[in-house]
């Protein structure tokens, strides 16, 4: 026999701040970032899924690191374009926070209209370097259509695991 326990229910909610654009509308430095990440779909290594995805970096002094998904054969050997292009500015400059990343996808010779969002592997990783330098990174998401700005990656992965849960 099932038995039911009476508990009093707290409802909370966790709301996400998302701004969306017209490509035009951003800054310029925006735009730039997102040309980039355009740019380096083309640079994807992607023969199983076609789906090709550019990522641009942007760090606290300027420099932009750039990334694209990068398949293999044995599938979880490939790496995202977002992580591909974060852990090589981690490599090269790991003292330098990251500010922005602006991610898009083309498959089959088209961008796509709506956005293309960050997988979770990738959200957790950069999540440590918001961590790590107390600094937020804007994500700018880019889809033929709009633009989505959300302004840090713990806006994207709410309840978030990092290291000031561990001992
Ligand atoms: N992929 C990325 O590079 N970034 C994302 O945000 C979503 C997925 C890649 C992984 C794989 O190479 C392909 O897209 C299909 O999942």
């Amino acid at each position: 026999m099932t038995t039911f326990m009476k508990i009093r229910m707290r409802e909370t909610q966790i709301i996400v701040p998302i701004q969306v654009f017209a490509f035009e509308e951003l800054s310029q430095e925006d735009r730039e970032l997102i040309d980039i990440a355009k740019a380096m779909t083309e640079t994807s290594y992607s023969p199983y899924s076609h789906f090709q995805v550019g990522a641009a970096l942007r760090l606290r002094d300027g420099q932009i690191f750039r990334g694209s998904n990068q398949e293999n054969a044995a599938y979880p050997s490939g790496l995202c374009a977002e992580r591909t292009a974060f852990f090589a500015a981690s490599a090269n400059a790991p003292e330098v926070p990251p500010v922005a990343i602006a991610i898009a996808a083309q498959t089959g010779g088209q961008f796509l209209e709506d956005l293309v969002a960050p997988c979770g592997n990738c959200r957790q990783a950069l999540l440590e370097a918001e961590a790590r330098f107390k600094q937020p990174i804007r994500v700018l998401l880019y889809g033929t259509k709009n633009v989505y700005v959300v302004p840090s990656i713990r806006d994207l992965l709410p309840l978030t695991f990092d290291g000031s849960a561990l001992p």
